[in-house]
Parts: C-alpha cells; structure tokens; sequence
C-alpha cells in the first residue's frame, strides 16, 4: 500500500437555498404528521430553491465556495465534472451550464448519472482520470434541485427530498492522504424501483404523460430502504477489505443519508458505535448526490476531520447504483 499512488480532496463547499420547508408546513400540503415524518425517516425539515433556481445555479455557487476554500481559482480547474439527477436540461449536460456559469471554457465538462450514488461514482472516474494524466486538478460537484420533480401532492415522496449542492477539489495525493480505495456497482434490473418515468425516449413528454404524473420522481420506498441496507452494508464492508482496513479503524461513517432507519441499520450492521455516524438528515433531508460533499465540509467546518481521520463514504440510490469509498485525511 505504501508507495500507492492516490488521490486526495483539496477544497470543499457547498450551498443550499435559503428557503427552509418544516414538517409543519408539509402537515398542511399533504395528509401527514411532523410525528410520522420524523419517527420513520429522521427528516425535520429540507431546502427549497426559488423558481429561478435550476441545479446549475446551486452547483455554480458550490463550486464557488470550494474554490475559495481550496485558494485556487478557475484557471487552476481541468475538469468539471457534476452528479446529478435532476439535470438543467436533459441536454447539454449540467456539467456545461456550470461551465459557462464559471467561465471555464479552457476546460472539458460532463455529467456522472449514477442515482445518488453519483457523487461517490464521481470520485472514483476523477481518480482514474487524475492517476492516468488525463486531468491535473477536477472540480466535482453533486447538486440537486429534487423540489423540481416532487409530486407535492404525493404524502409517500413529497416529505422526504431537499435542495442543494456540494463541491470537491480533487489533486494527485503527495503524501500518504486520500482515496484508499473503493468498491462500486450497478443493478440495473431493479430500476423500475425508483425513477422519473417520463420525459425520456422510452417515455416521451405529452399531455398525457403530464397528465398521468409521470415527470415526477417515483419510488416504491419500502422495496429501496431493503436493498438500501444490504448494499450500503456491503459495499463498505468491501471497500474496507480492498484498502486492508477493518470496521474498528474508520473514525467517521459517512452513509448517504435517505433515512435515519436506513443510515441506524447499516452503521448496526457494520457495529459502528453512533457517534461515528455522520447526520444530517434532519436538515436537510435527501439531497442525493449532494449528501456526502455537504457531509464532508460541514465535518471539516466542526473540525471534526483530522489529518489521518480514516472515513468511509458509503452510498444508494436508483439504478439500483451503489458504493463505498475509504479516505484517509
Ligand atoms: O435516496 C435513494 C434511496 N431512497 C431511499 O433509500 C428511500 C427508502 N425508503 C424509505 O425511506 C421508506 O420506505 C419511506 C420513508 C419512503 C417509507 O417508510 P416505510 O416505513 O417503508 O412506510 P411504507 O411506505 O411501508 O408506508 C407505511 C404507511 C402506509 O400506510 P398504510 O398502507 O400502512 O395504511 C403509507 O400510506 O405509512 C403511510 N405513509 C404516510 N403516512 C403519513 C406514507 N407516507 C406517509 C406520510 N405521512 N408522509
């Protein structure tokens, strides 16, 4: 392992939308409680964007803040990469919104769709094209605007997405910091379980499909929170073998964060004690991709994260797409 070459976070931000949407407000859209919402899903409140907002506008302003966080400016950047599910357009990629939003041109941009698996698959294409020489320094960022395609009048979706984005920089590692390893898969046979039906090829947009609700996220969410638990569980008990690592060495957990039910069985699954699970869900909701860079840097900003910290990302969502990262800092 010694004389591994890895590659290593430089700088983190992130943003979410100032608007702020309670249980409370949710009691009086759709039939619910503040007392089901938080009891089975550990969500108090989430993150709206404007109407003007688009998932570049909160991507954009991540980005920002990591740049400012890592001392670099755009001219140090390579690449753009951006995870997302909820894209600006379904073409181009977000990835150039973003771009022009940076003025970045000097630079090639595309998107990483991966369900919200997608920031942690990220990582893992920036690692191979930072150790092959293809790029110097990448700028990932996973951003959603998932109040986009909520069905606000669904109670078994609409009170558990948020807003937001968060940002990496990414180097070629100096010393013995970074990306230990990681474990990575994809189940596509399950993707009818959760997926926008509509607005694609397979689907196109038409009155009808409007009509039928089929531009919404749908989800069958107890089939999910099942596979959900098994594949967070093993994909970091994978990962954690690949880097020759065990449970007892990682510091901090940072599992995805869909559902406190989820995060709690899978950190009992791994013996995790719970003050090494990171969470945030209570305010934020799922934000998807954005989920583990927020975690990152609102764990930098405690101090919480320490050079040798040993951390271990872990993540689901729709494909079935799922994996796991261990990081030494
Ligand atoms: O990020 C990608 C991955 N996504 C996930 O991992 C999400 C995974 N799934 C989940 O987090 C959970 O399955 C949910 C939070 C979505 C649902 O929790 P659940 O314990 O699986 O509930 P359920 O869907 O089995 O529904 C139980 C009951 C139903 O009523 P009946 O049929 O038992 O009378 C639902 O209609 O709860 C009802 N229900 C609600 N009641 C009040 C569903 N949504 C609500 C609601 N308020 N918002």
């Amino acid at each position: 392992m010694a004389n591994k070459r890895r590659i290593k976070i430089i700088g983190t931000g992130f943003y979410v939308p100032d608007q702020i949407l309670t249980n409370a407000d949710l009691e009086k859209m759709v039939d619910t409680t503040d007392e089901w919402i938080v009891s089975r899903s550990g969500i108090r409140e989430r993150r709206i964007a404007s109407a003007e907002q688009a998932t570049s506008d909160l991507c954009l302003e991540a980005a920002r803040r990591a740049l400012k966080n890592s001392h670099l400016s755009v001219k140090d950047i390579d690449l753009i990469l951006v995870s997302n599910n909820t894209p600006d357009t379904l073409f181009p990629a977000t990835a150039c919104w973003v771009q022009q939003g940076l003025q970045a041109d000097h630079v090639p941009a595309f998107d990483v769709v991966a369900g919200c698996t997608g920031f942690l698959y990220g990582m893992i294409v920036a690692e191979s094209l930072i150790l092959s020489g293809t790029a110097r320094r990448v700028l990932l960022i996973g951003g959603e605007t998932l109040s986009k395609i909520t069905n606000w009048k669904d109670r078994n979706t609409c009170v558990l997405f948020g807003d937001g984005a968060g940002a990496a920089i990414l180097e070629e590692s100096k010393d013995d910091s970074g990306m230990l390893s990681f474990y990575w898969k994809a189940d596509g046979s399950l993707a009818n379980l959760l997926l926008m039906p509509a607005g694609g090829t397979r689907n196109p947009a038409s009155l009808q499909t409007v009509a039928e609700n089929l531009h919404y996220l749908h989800m069958k969410g107890n089939e999910v929170f099942k596979h959900a638990v098994k594949r967070m569980g093993e994909a970091a008990e994978e990962a954690l073998k690949r880097a020759g690592l065990t449970k007892d060495d990682i510091d901090i957990f940072i599992p995805h964060q869909a559902n406190i039910r989820i995060i709690d069985a899978v950190g009992e699954r791994l013996k995790i004690p719970k003050e090494k699970v990171f969470v945030n869900i209570d305010r934020y909701g799922n934000v998807s991709v954005a989920c583990i860079p927020i975690a990152i840097h609102e764990l930098r900003q405690q101090k919480k994260i320490k050079p040798g910290t040993i951390i271990v990302l872990d993540a689901f969502g729709a494909g079935f797409t799922w994996a796991s990262v261990v990081y030494r800092w």
